[in-house]
Order: C-alpha cells, then sequence, then structure tokens
C-alpha cells in the first residue's frame, strides 16, 4: 500500500514560492482517462485530463494554492478577483483555509448556482456587478492597484505557476512524452498560456522532447481569440457584450490573450469556436459515453474536438488530451434542464418491473 499524496507539490522544485508557506488542499494529481468509446467514434486516441475533480472541483485550485502560497508570503491581509464563478469558489475556499479576508466580484445573474454557493459558504464577501465579468475586473484590478486587497485573478503571475501543472501531469502521465495535441476552453486565456509554460519548461529540463499543438476552443458568442487566429493576427479585438450558456468563459477582452495567441502560434496550434448547442451536446455525450460530468465551458473542449476532426484539422490517429475544467456540478441548472423529469411512481414492485421492461 501506498497512501502518499498526488498532488500539484510533487513538483514544488518548479513552484517559485516559499515552501514553509504553503496553503494547501491537496489540489492536483486530477484523473486522467483514457476514453476509448469517443475516441473510437472519433478515430483518435483520446485522453480526458478530469479537472473537476480538484477540492473546489476546477483547475483554479491549483492556481489559487501557489498564488495564496505567494499571498501568505508577502503577508497581505485581504485578497480579492473578478470571476465567472470558478475563480471566486477556489479564493473563497483557501482564503479561508488561510485566514484572510476575501472579496469576490461576480457579474449580476451569470454566475452558475454551485458557484455563487461556494462562494457564499465559504466566507467570502459577495458583491453582484451590474456588468459583465470584463467589467468587473477592470474594478477589481483598480482596488488592486490602490493596494485595497491583492489581485488573484490569473493575471497574477503565481496564478499560472500553479496551473503550469496541468501541462506537467499531463506528460508526466504519458510516460514523459507529448500528446500530439491538448484542447482546451479558453475564457480569460490564463490556463492555455499556463499550460504551455509548464510545457516549455518540461521541454527546456529534458524530461520531453516534443511539445503538444495547443488548441484553444472559444463559444461563438465570446470568441475574441478564436477571431484573431483567424486572422492570423497577434492582438485582439474584445468582444463588447459576449453572451454564451457557457458562463464560465463568458469574457470579451481575455486579459492573457498574447500569452495564448503566442503559445498556439508557436506550438503550430490551433484556435476555433464552437455554439452552445454544440457545447450541450458534448457536454450530454461525455456524461452518457464516457461517465464524466463537466460543466458546460469544459465540453467546449471535446464539442472543439469532434469540430476539428469534422474539419480535417485534427488527423485520425492522433494522440489528444482535452482538458476538461469543471465539474457537471458546478451548474446544476443547466443538467437539469437537458434532463428529462423522474418518473412518479409508488414503491410497488409490479409498477416497477413494468416500468423496467417498457423502457428496456
Ligand atoms: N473552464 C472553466 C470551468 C472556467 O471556469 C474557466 C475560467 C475557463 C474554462 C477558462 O479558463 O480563463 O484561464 O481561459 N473561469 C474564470 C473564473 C474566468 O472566473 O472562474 P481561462
Amino acid at each position: 500500500f501506498d497512501c502518499r499524496k498526488d498532488t500539484l507539490w510533487k513538483y514544488k522544485e518548479f513552484m517559485p514560492v516559499d515552501e514553509s508557506k504553503i496553503v494547501s488542499l491537496d489540489e492536483g494529481g486530477t484523473p486522467f482517462c483514457k476514453c476509448e468509446k469517443l475516441g473510437k467514434d472519433l478515430g483518435v486516441e483520446l485522453y480526458v485530463k478530469v479537472e473537476g475533480s480538484n477540492p473546489t472541483g476546477s483547475f483554479k485550485d491549483r492556481g489559487m494554492s501557489v498564488g495564496m502560497t505567494k499571498a501568505m508570503e508577502l503577508g497581505v491581509d485581504t485578497v480579492g478577483c473578478a470571476s465567472t464563478g470558478n475563480t471566486s469558489a477556489s479564493l473563497a475556499a483557501y482564503a479561508a483555509r488561510a485566514g484572510l479576508r476575501c472579496i469576490v466580484l461576480l457579474p449580476s445573474g451569470k454566475v452558475a448556482l454551485g458557484k455563487l454557493a461556494q462562494a457564499m459558504f465559504h466566507g467570502a464577501e459577495v458583491l453582484s456587478v451590474n456588468g459583465n465579468f470584463d467589467e468587473a475586473l477592470d474594478a477589481v484590478t483598480q482596488l488592486a492597484l490602490e493596494k485595497h486587497l491583492y489581485l488573484l485573478n490569473s493575471i497574477n503571475p503565481y496564478r499560472l505557476e500553479g496551473q503550469k501543472s496541468i501541462g506537467f501531469e499531463i506528460v508526466h502521465e504519458l510516460g514523459w512524452n507529448s500528446p500530439d495535441r491538448i484542447i482546451l476552453p479558453v475564457g480569460n486565456a490564463g490556463n492555455i498560456s499556463a499550460i504551455w509554460k509548464g510545457i516549455t519548461e518540461f521541454h527546456n529540463a529534458g524530461y520531453i522532447s516534443n511539445k503538444p499543438m495547443m488548441t484553444g476552443i472559444q463559444a461563438e458568442g465570446a470568441s475574441p481569440i478564436a477571431d484573431a487566429f483567424r486572422k492570423n493576427a497577434m492582438d485582439i479585438i474584445p468582444v463588447k457584450n459576449p453572451e454564451t450558456i457557457a458562463t464560465a468563459i463568458r469574457i470579451g477582452a481575455p486579459v492573457s490573450s498574447i500569452k495564448a495567441l503566442r503559445a498556439i502560434y508557436d506550438s503550430n496550434g490551433y484556435s476555433e469556436t464552437v455554439t452552445d448547442d454544440e457545447i450541450l451536446a458534448a457536454q450530454l455525450e461525455l456524461a452518457r459515453k464516457e461517465g464524466i460530468g463537466v460543466e458546460p465551458a469544459s465540453a467546449a473542449s471535446i464539442a472543439g474536438l469532434k469540430k476539428l476532426v469534422n474539419d480535417g484539422i485534427v488527423d485520425k490517429g492522433e494522440q489528444v488530451v482535452c482538458v476538461v475544467t469543471g465539474h457537471l456540478l458546478k451548474d446544476p441548472n443547466t443538467a437539469i434542464e437537458a434532463s428529462t423529469e423522474p418518473i412518479e411512481i409508488e414503491a410497488d414492485v409490479e409498477q416497477l418491473k413494468n416500468i423496467l421492461l417498457k423502457n428496456k
């Protein structure tokens, strides 16, 4: 028996923070599932990195562990963020663990229920902003510049240091090999930048000899990065009123857009958009075919893979890793709306048998 913990801190030599100050909930070491059925249908070798299995249910915990460790090192008393939901849930939990005051700004009415519940329950001061994520981020950045709080959005480089461990784990799990391609949803564009940083560091250290094509997927109504990629441009044109059912990535002016585009171009990668219908179909397919429950934004990676296979961008037989970023239960309303109502019955065996036979 070996009960050593598998967390991102197994790579602590690559984390530029004071080891004695670590704030951790055992984030990282998430499942890496081979998807035989879906992979066969698409003609690729498919793995899914299940980031919903982190302590608060999203990949943000990796960045927050390292970012909160830095906050402790700096001796701050208040941390804050703007968020489409997951960052606030994660920040609230890690601030509670660190014993710091926590302020979160959320776009009013556009945060999935599970995330809102987490931020409130862990004791964050939750401010509902009349505006979208981009506007909330501008406001909280101003507060940070005036030193009212330590900002833990992904513009904070220590967040990316933590999230680069997704890249570390993927190549580690493949036996120190890079997959042909990594596909992930892109919102504020921190995560694709972070994973590319991790891949590049392990490549430079000599652990891997090749690198994956970084492939960023955006929702059709919130796609400044994919739009720039289509024009082979390095700068984005912000989307004024971003809209998508995948509220996690409902972002019009990603702060890490230049880093993200550089990752995509330097890796010979790709960027594409998917519609809300394609996202919901992929979310359901992953849940029903492979048993992996993810929130809508996360399913953008699977929807993107399907589209890129159809368009001949992804080759047959490619080894592909899709990063699914958040847990199904983050957004229970969307899951319930996509499902049929339970059948009402009496606790009666004859009635039950009839239903089982009828539905066979
Ligand atoms: N998937 C999920 C589930 C997310 O919550 C986010 C971002 C992304 C993908 C996109 O990652 O921003 O690094 O490109 N959520 C942020 C938040 C914006 O506030 O929780 P990104």
